[in-house]
């Protein structure tokens, strides 16, 4: 059952995922529009989307909050992610060790950053007004995932042992699997279906922006409009 749940979940993500970034890629940019100052090689713009990728320059120069909530996001979320592959993996290679206790404070970052981001649409007028429900939505699904995950660390401990077997199970054939019926594994499995919940929407919503952020001319084309000619794509002869 949670393995079907898993495999149709997995399927409709990556499904989803790759057509749109197929529609992005074959989306026509028919003018030179990337934001000045820009690169002027193609090494400069790899330069530019590798440290936009780490530092969200744009965010920055635009809103200051939500550069700060976001960062502190998304830094948490790749520790956070980076300590999960433990569940997935046997043996857990022995770097994980020290890990534990950084992905722990990383989670309480992440729920921190979240509810601040939260904060900010509520609270300021300007952002309230341009803020649409499915905004507020994906913060709330994104703080009941943390939520869960941390009430799992300090309230209600699950059956790990149980939980990374069953999830072993999934692309193996093993059966006679342990039970996961404590509060705790309860816990987990609430988790589990919240994240099923993010990745099914995840395609078909703004968190396309992971992948989008490459297909943005306005960020990927290199400032040569002088040196060589643009053509419009829809202008074929
Ligand atoms: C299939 C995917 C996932 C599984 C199987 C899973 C499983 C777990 C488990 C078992 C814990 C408890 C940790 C412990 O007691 O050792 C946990 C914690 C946590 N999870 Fe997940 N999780 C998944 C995906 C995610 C995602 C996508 C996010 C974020 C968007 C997330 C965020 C967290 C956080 C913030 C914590 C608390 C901090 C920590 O222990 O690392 N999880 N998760």
């Amino acid at each position: 059952m949670l393995t079907v749940l898993a495999y149709i979940v997995v399927i409709i993500f990556l499904v989803g995922f790759l057509s749109r970034l197929v529609i992005y890629a074959r989306s026509p940019a028919p003018l030179k529009i990337a934001t000045t100052p820009a690169p002027t090689t193609r090494l400069g713009v790899v330069w530019r989307l590798v440290t936009e990728v780490i530092f969200f320059n744009s965010l920055f120069k635009g809103d200051k909050l939500a550069w700060a909530g976001g960062l502190a996001f998304h830094g948490a979320l790749a520790v956070v992610l980076i300590r999960h592959i433990r569940y997935f993996v046997d043996p857990v290679p022995a770097f994980f060790g020290p890990l534990q206790i950084i992905g722990i404070v990383a989670g309480v970052v992440m729920a921190g950053a979240l509810g601040f981001l939260l904060l900010r649409r509520l609270l300021i007028d300007r952002v309230k007004y341009i803020s649409s429900p499915a905004d507020y939505l994906f913060l709330i699904l994104l703080l009941a995932i943390a939520g869960t995950g941390l009430l799992m660390d300090f309230a209600l401990r699950p059956n790990i042992v149980a939980i990374k077997a069953n999830l072993m199970a999934m692309w193996s054939s093993v059966t006679g699997l342990p039970p996961l019926n404590s509060a705790g594994d309860v816990m987990f499995l609430l988790h589990l279906l919240l994240v099923a919940v993010l990745f099914v929407i995840f395609p078909f919503s703004k968190l396309m922006h992971a992948g989008g952020l490459f297909f943005s001319p306005t960020r990927n084309q290199v400032d040569n409009p002088r040196e060589q000619k643009h053509v419009n794509p829809w202008a074929e002869p």
